[in-house]
C-alpha cells in the first residue's frame, strides 16, 4: 500500500470500528461477529504500529490510555450537580405535583418525563466542538474529580459525536449528564472471580462501578464491563424546549439513552408509570432503585429553578426496599476503630437484590430490645438504597421455645476488658485503648479506599503486622521500609508484594491535607466534614489552635464535631502520632488552590441578582475555587459585578463607579477557559 492508502484504510477502519462500536454498546444491536470486530482492530492497530504518525486521538485505539493517574485533578462543575429530592409514595408524588403547579401559577396538567433512577455512579461528561473534553465525577456537587482517562475506557461514551454539529442548536459547549453502572450478571461473575483470588468482595454493583471509575490504572477499567445510561443535556442552547427532545438529541448524537422512559400527561399517569417500573424492576439485566420525574418543558424548568441543592422540577420515586425472610442463627459483637460494640446478624445465607446475604446489622441494643431479636429467630431483612442489610423484624414472635432475651456481653469479645455506655449514648465501648480491635480498626481506617487509600494494606495484612508488632498506630506505617528484609521473610510475602506495599506507602505521603485528616480517625469526621475543615483552616495547626466555637462556625460543622475535633487535640499520643506522621512526609496543609484561572485569580467579585444557572452560594464558590474572592459590597476595589437577573443598587453602583459588569453567561464562559 502506498502512504496515502495507509492512511484512507486507517481512516475507513477508524470510522468502520466506531460504527461497530456504536450498535455494539450504544444500540446493543451487534452487526458482525465478535471475531470479525477484533480481526478489524487488529488490522487498525498493526497499521498504527507501523505507522505512528495515522494515530489520531479519536481513534478507537486510544481508548485505553497507557498511564496511571497519579492524582486526580479537581474542575469546578460549571453547572453544580445536584441531586434529588426522594418521595417514598404517591400522595408525595401528588404533593410533588401540586407544587410544581403552583410555582407555576397553572390549573391545568403539566407534562412530565419518568425515566428509570438507574443505580450507578453519576458522572459529567464535557464535550466541545464534538469531542469529549473531559469527565468528572460528582464530588460535592460543586466540583468533582476529573476522570477522563477511566470514562474513555467505556465504548458506549463516544469520543467524537455521532451526528455534529445539528443544524439548528449551537451544541459546541455542552454538559451530559448520566449514569455508570453495572450489569447485575457481570457483577456477580467478576465477585466470583475475586472470591477465588481471596479478594475483598464488592458489596453490590454500584460500589463496584464507583470503585472502578476512580481507579488509578485506566486498563483495569478497560477490563471492567462498565456501562452508561445518558439522561440530562445541559447547554446554553435556547432552541432545545423540551427536555424529552434534549433526549432525541443526545441519541442523534451517539450517546446511549435508555429507551424506557415515558412522556405523561399529569401525575396520575405517572404514577401508572412508576408501578410499572417497580413491576418490571427484577427483569432488568442492572439495578434500579426508583424512576425519577421531571417537568419535561424547559422554560418551565428555569422557571421553576432550585432549591439548596435539588431542582424543584425533578424528584425521585424510590420503590420499596427488598425483604426477605432468613434464620437468625448467632449474634455475635463486632468492636469498631473506637471501640464501639456493634451487633451483627449471622444469618442463614439467602439471596436478596442483586447479592447474598449472610450478615446484617442490628444497629444497637436499642434496636434488639424494641424488636426484641432473639438468636434462632426467624427474621425479615431488607436491603434498600444503603449497602448494609438490615433486620427489620421478627417474622415469628410468638413461636415457643424462643432463646433468652439477647443481652450486651459481659465484657469485650476481643480483649475481655469491661465495656462502658456513655450516658447520653445507646452504644457500649470497650474501655480498652489498646484493644487489638481498635487498633486495627484505626489502621484499617487509615489506609483505606476513602482515607490514604494504600493499595494492598487491607484486614489481612494490617491483622499480620500487628500481631506480629510490626505496626500500632498510624505512624508505624511509615518505619516498615526499615524492615523490609524481616518483611520478606514472612509466609506468602515475596520480595515483589513487599515493594509494592512500600510504594504504595511512599505514594500516599502525596494525598492531600482533607484526607490525611479523615485519615486520622478523629470522631464524627467524615470525608466530607474534613474537607470542610481541611479547606477552611488550610492547616493542622490552625486547626489546632481553634477552640470549639471557632470550629463551629464552618459552614456545616457542628458542636458534636467540633467538640471531638478539640477532644482529639488535646491527647498527648494522638499529638505525637501527628508529629511523626509529619516528619515522615504527610501533609498537613492544604494546597491552597489547584484550579486557580488566571482571569479569577486575585481577583474580587460582587454577585448581586437572581442567577439562573446556579444559587449564589455556587457562584461563590466558583469563584473561590477559582482563585477569586467574593464580597458582598462593591467599592472601588471590586475588579466585576456579575448581574443576574432584576439586579438592583449594586449594580447602579457598579455602573457609577465604572465596575466592569459580566452577565452570567459571560460568567459561565469565563470559567470554562
Ligand atoms: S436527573 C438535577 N435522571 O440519581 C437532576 N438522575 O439524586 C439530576 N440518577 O445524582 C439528576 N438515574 O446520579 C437523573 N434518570 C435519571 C437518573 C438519575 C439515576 C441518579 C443521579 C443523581 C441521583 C439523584
Amino acid at each position: 500500500m502506498a502512504g496515502k492508502d495507509f492512511r484512507g484504510r486507517a481512516e475507513e477502519l477508524r470510522r468502520i470500528i466506531t460504527d461497530h462500536d456504536y450498535s455494539y454498546y450504544v444500540l446493543t444491536q451487534p452487526k458482525i461477529s465478535d471475531y470479525d470486530y477484533d480481526m478489524l482492530v487488529k488490522e487498525l492497530e498493526e497499521l498504527e504500529r507501523k505507522h505512528p504518525q495515522l494515530i489520531t486521538p479519536d481513534s478507537p485505539t486510544q481508548r485505553v490510555g497507557k498511564d496511571l493517574t497519579k492524582v486526580f485533578n479537581e474542575i469546578p462543575h460549571v453547572y453544580p450537580m445536584l441531586s434529588l429530592a426522594n418521595s417514598y409514595d404517591e400522595n408525595e408524588l401528588r404533593d410533588f405535583d401540586r407544587r410544581v403547579r403552583e410555582g407555576l401559577g397553572q390549573e391545568s396538567e403539566v407534562e412530565y418525563v419518568v425515566e428509570y433512577k438507574i443505580d450507578g455512579v453519576s458522572i459529567n461528561l464535557c464535550y466541545k466542538d464534538g469531542l469529549l473534553s473531559y469527565a468528572t465525577t460528582r464530588g460535592d456537587g460543586a466540583s468533582g474529580e476529573e476522570v477522563t482517562a477511566n470514562v474513555k475506557t467505556l465504548r458506549s461514551v463516544p469520543v467524537k459525536f455521532r451526528e455534529y454539529p445539528l443544524s439548528g442548536y449551537d451544541l459546541s459547549d455542552i454538559h451530559i449528564r448520566g449514569e455508570i453502572y453495572m450489569e447485575t450478571g457481570d457483577f456477580r461473575r467478576l465477585n466470583d472471580e475475586r472470591v477465588e483470588k481471596g479478594e475483598k468482595l464488592f458489596a453490590n454493583p454500584r460500589n463496584f462501578a464507583a470503585g472502578t471509575v476512580k481507579m488509578q490504572d485506566p486498563k483495569i477499567v478497560a477490563s471492567r464491563p462498565l456501562k452508561i445510561f445518558v439522561y440530562y443535556l445541559l447547554s446554553r442552547e435556547g432552541a432545545i424546549k423540551t427536555h424529552s427532545d434534549g433526549l432525541v438529541i443526545l441519541k442523534r448524537l451517539g450517546m446511549r439513552v435508555n429507551d424506557a422512559y415515558k412522556i405523561c400527561k399529569g401525575i396520575e399517569e405517572v404514577i401508572d408509570v412508576c408501578r410499572g417500573f417497580e413491576e418490571s424492576r427484577e427483569s432488568l439485566p442492572y439495578e434500579i432503585d426508583g424512576a425519577v420525574i421531571k417537568v419535561n418543558s424547559l422554560p418551565f424548568q428555569r422557571t421553576l429553578g432550585s432549591i439548596a441543592k435539588s431542582p424543584r422540577w425533578a424528584v425521585a420515586y424510590k420503590f420499596k426496599a427488598k425483604q426477605e425472610r432468613t434464620l437468625l442463627r448467632k449474634i455475635t459483637w463486632q468492636v469498631g476503630r473506637t471501640g464501639a460494640l456493634t451487633p451483627v446478624a449471622e444469618l442463614e445465607p439467602v439471596f436478596l437484590a442483586g447479592s447474598t446475604i449472610s450478615r446484617a446489622t442490628l444497629h444497637n441494643m436499642d434496636e434488639i430490645r424494641r424488636k426484641d431479636i432473639r438468636q434462632g429467630d426467624t427474621v425479615i431483612i431488607e436491603k434498600g438504597g444503603d449497602v448494609i442489610p438490615k433486620v427489620v423484624a421478627v417474622a415469628d414472635p410468638e413461636r415457643k421455645g424462643r432463646s433468652a432475651e439477647t443481652a450486651v456481653p459481659l465484657s469485650c469479645p476481643e480483649c475481655g476488658s469491661s465495656l462502658f455506655k456513655p450516658e447520653e449514648e445507646v452504644t457500649w465501648y470497650c474501655e480498652n485503648s489498646d484493644c487489638p480491635a481498635q487498633i486495627k480498626g484505626k489502621l484499617e481506617h487509615f489506609a483505606s479506599r476513602g482515607a490514604l487509600d494504600i493499595e494492598g494494606l487491607g484486614e489481612s495484612l494490617i491483622d499480620l503486622f500487628v500481631d506480629r508488632g510490626f505496626i500500632r498506630t498510624p505512624a508505624d506505617i511509615y518505619s516498615l521500609r526499615g524492615r523490609k528484609d524481616e518483611l520478606i521473610q514472612l509466609e506468602r510475602f515475596g520480595k515483589k508484594s513487599v515493594e509494592n506495599l512500600l510504594d504504595a506507602i511512599e505514594k500516599s505521603k502525596e494525598a492531600p491535607f482533607h484526607k490525611v485528616l479523615f485519615a486520622l480517625g478523629i470522631r464524627y469526621v467524615g470525608s466530607g466534614a474534613a474537607k470542610k475543615l481541611a479547606d477552611h483552616f488550610g492547616s493542622v495547626d490552625a486547626m489546632m489552635n481553634a477552640n470549639a466555637e471557632e470550629i463551629s462556625t464552618v459552614h456545616e460543622i457542628g458542636e458534636s464535631i467540633s467538640q471531638s475535633v478539640v477532644n482529639y487535640f488535646k491527647e498527648e499520643h494522638n499529638l505525637e502520632i501527628i508529629k511523626r506522621l509529619r516528619a515522615a512526609g504527610l501533609r498537613f496543609e492544604g494546597k491552597k488552590e489547584t484550579a486557580s484561572k488566571e482571569f479569577f485569580a486575585g481577583k474580587t467579585f460582587v454577585l448581586t441578582g437572581s442567577l439562573e444557572k446556579h444559587s449564589r452560594d455556587d457562584a461563590a464558590a466558583l469563584i473561590e475555587k477559582s482563585g477569586g474572592k467574593v464580597s458582598s459590597s462593591v467599592s472601588k476595589k471590586t475588579d466585576y459585578v456579575i448581574a443576574g437577573e432584576s439586579a438592583g443598587s449594586k449594580l447602579q453602583k457598579a455602573n457609577d463607579l465604572g465596575v466592569k459588569v459580566l452577565s452570567e453567561e459571560e460568567f459561565i464562559k469565563r470559567l470554562e477557559e
